[in-house]
């Protein structure tokens, strides 16, 4: 028999998979420490964890373990439809987490020859489900501060089929201005270009109801926005998103998708969690107020240049401590401390890092844990 190798797919033959914050498994084996031993910075999600009303439901979800879950997911999009009022459930499709939306959209709407436009830097899946179809991935590369510069921006996706938009970006914690994003959707709209728009972290940003485009889908055909039940909910390891389109796109993605790809708990909890609202009050009360105090608590590290957060999470250039992130990062692990080198991310070298807020007594044994490792 031939080499399995030859067998595969041209495009999947040297796939290799994304690097990721949120890898504590492995950061503590590497380092001789147990899992618990580790305090994990690196992946940036709602440092109370889930509503307890959303895994008491998990709980109750039990029983439904011996027959298939819905495989539409009724409940949970009619409970998202509700929640925001201004759409209806034939708006919504649920994935396994929000990535499998991304996978699933790049196979449903990429045809030979088509390309995609993305940021560079940010977050590593669209590119990978791009590749995944074979076809070709376009990187706009952010400007010094960070910020997509709309005229250039414009210019590369004249002949895009797809454009993937992080808004606020990942990693750099930052919005996109609100009249650069409707400009490059009023754009794309005018040239048949689909566009990706990712708010997994919009719930974090103040005023996101009013930066959201969610109330903008009739107005734009084109436009795909995801949502994720992994960061402000904290249901991370249950894997379940959604993304909301008008229904042309939805009955596409509903009809590409594998038959229940989201199982019972995690439809369960999701719909819980929607409804505890008191929890993700706490958690907002918590970030802002934390947020506020690391920032200060940054400023005193002169070398540190802080971008400041939309989201939940900061992003920082270290390059004038004269430690590469990979330096800083081993130095702080084995102090039991895990944050994001960014070297991985198309677009950046070797001296980001990601560190996202969490709760008080976690982000004081951080700063004690920093103020160790650059001075050495
Ligand atoms: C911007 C962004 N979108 C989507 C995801 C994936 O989220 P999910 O857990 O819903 O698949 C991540 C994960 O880090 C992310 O940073």
């Amino acid at each position: 028999m031939k080499p399995i190798e030859k067998l595969v797919k041209d495009q999947l033959r040297n796939l290799k998979p994304c690097v990721h914050g949120g890898e504590v498994l492995d950061a503590a084996s590497k380092s001789g420490l147990l899992r618990e031993q580790v305090l994990d910075f690196s992946s940036s999600v709602n440092p109370l964890g889930p509503s307890k009303k959303a895994l008491e439901a998990a709980k109750a979800g039990f029983k439904e373990i011996p027959a298939y879950p819905d495989s539409e997911c009724n409940q949970l999009r009619e409970a998202i439809a509700a929640h925001y009022t201004c759409i209806n459930k034939r708006n919504v499709v649920v994935g396994n987490g929000s990535t499998e939306l991304m996978y699933l959209f790049a196979e449903a709407f990429m045809k030979e020859g088509e390309k995609a436009v993305m940021a560079a830097p940010t977050f590593g899946e669209y590119e990978g489900a791009i590749r995944k179809t074979g076809q070709k991935t376009q990187f706009v590369k952010l400007g010094n501060d960070f910020n997509i510069a709309e005229g250039t921006f414009i210019k590369e996706i004249a002949d895009a089929k797809l454009v993937f938009l992080c808004n606020p970006n990942n990693p750099t914690s930052l919005l996109i201005p609100q009249e650069i994003l409707t400009s490059i959707v009023e754009r794309a709209l005018e040239q048949d270009t689909l566009v990706f728009l990712d708010e997994d972290f919009l719930e974090f940003v103040e005023n996101q109801k009013s930066l959201s485009l969610i109330g903008k889908i009739k107005k734009y055909p084109n436009l795909f926005i995801l949502r994720s039940f992994t960061k402000i909910y904290g249901l991370t390891g249950l894997r379940v998103g959604y993304g909301v389109a008008n229904p042309e796109i939805i009955d596409v993605l509903m009809c590409t998708k594998i038959p229940w790809n989201v199982n019972c708990l995690a439809q369960s909890a999701a719909v819980a969690a929607l409804k505890d609202e008191e929890h993700l009050k706490v958690t907002l009360e918590l970030i802002k107020k934390e947020k506020a105090w690391l920032a200060a608590e940054f400023s005193k590290f002169r070398d540190f240049k802080v971008y400041p957060p939309d989201a939940n999470f900061f992003f920082i250039d270290i390059r004038e401590t004269g430690l590469k992130a990979v330096e800083l990062t081993s130095r702080l692990l084995h102090q039991g401390i895990l944050i994001r080198d960014c070297s991985s991310f198309n677009g950046l070298d070797q001296y980001f890092v990601r560190i996202a807020v969490k709760t008080h007594s976690e982000n004081a044994r951080l700063i004690d844990a920093l103020k160790q490792a650059v001075k050495n």
